[in-house]
């Protein structure tokens, strides 16, 4: 039987620090109880913003092809994500917000005669993932969540779980507690891929 595959992805530009580190404890925990672990640092990738060409590059994901062609194979084929960002400006990094934007070809819009909009996927393979928010004073991850959910749409995943952590680079911060979170959460996350 093929491996579960869980796609961690990084959106602060610091390796080894806050939103690195959890992401990086999710990844250990589904490794840990036999899924194969992706890691990808969007600052290491070169992703051109999103140009709203508004044109279909079917069977193409995008016209471009940089960072995201990796990622868009990544997204059609793991059965799982968790994505960390920091909190810059209240909402999520520069780094995630390029990577969202550029998803944007994932689904197409159409409006129903009733002026409904209406999203087809083009994405099928349905994921379920974790999503990591780390902050230094800002509280309300609501902001970030609105990107995030519309994005999860796009790629077709569901967030079964949302792990915030606060006061980053502080004493009280709650890193190792945290942290053990984040790495069951990893094991959480496979359990209930396979549960289906
Ligand atoms: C450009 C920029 C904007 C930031 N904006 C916020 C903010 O709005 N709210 C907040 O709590 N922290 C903010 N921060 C602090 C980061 O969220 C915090 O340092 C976090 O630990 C970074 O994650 P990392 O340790 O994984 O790099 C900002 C940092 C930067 C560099």
């Amino acid at each position: 039987m093929q491996k579960i595959h869980i796609l961690g992805i990084v959106g602060s530009p610091r390796k080894g620090k806050n939103t690195d580190s959890l992401v990086q404890r999710v990844l250990d925990g589904a490794k840990d109880v036999g899924a194969k672990a992706t890691k990808i640092y969007l600052n290491d990738l070169s992703i051109k913003p999103c140009q709203a060409c508004n044109r279909h590059p079917f069977p193409k994901y995008c016209f471009y092809h940089d960072g995201m062609t990796k990622l868009y194979k990544l997204f059609a084929t793991v059965d799982g994500v968790v994505l960390g960002t920091p909190a810059y400006y209240e909402t999520i990094s520069s780094q995630t917000k390029l990577m969202i934007d550029r998803c944007n070809c994932l689904s197409q819009i159409t409006k129903t005669p009733s002026g409904k909009l209406h999203f087809t996927r083009r994405i099928q393979k349905s994921k379920k993932g974790i999503f990591i928010w780390v902050a230094d004073c800002s509280q309300n991850i609501k902001p970030a969540l609105l990107s995030i959910k519309f994005w999860c749409q796009d790629i077709n995943l569901k967030i079964i779980q949302i792990i915030k952590m606060h006061h980053s680079d502080r004493p009280d911060s709650n890193r190792e507690k945290l942290l053990k979170k984040a790495y069951h959460a990893g094991k959480l996350l496979v359990d209930s891929i396979k549960m289906g």
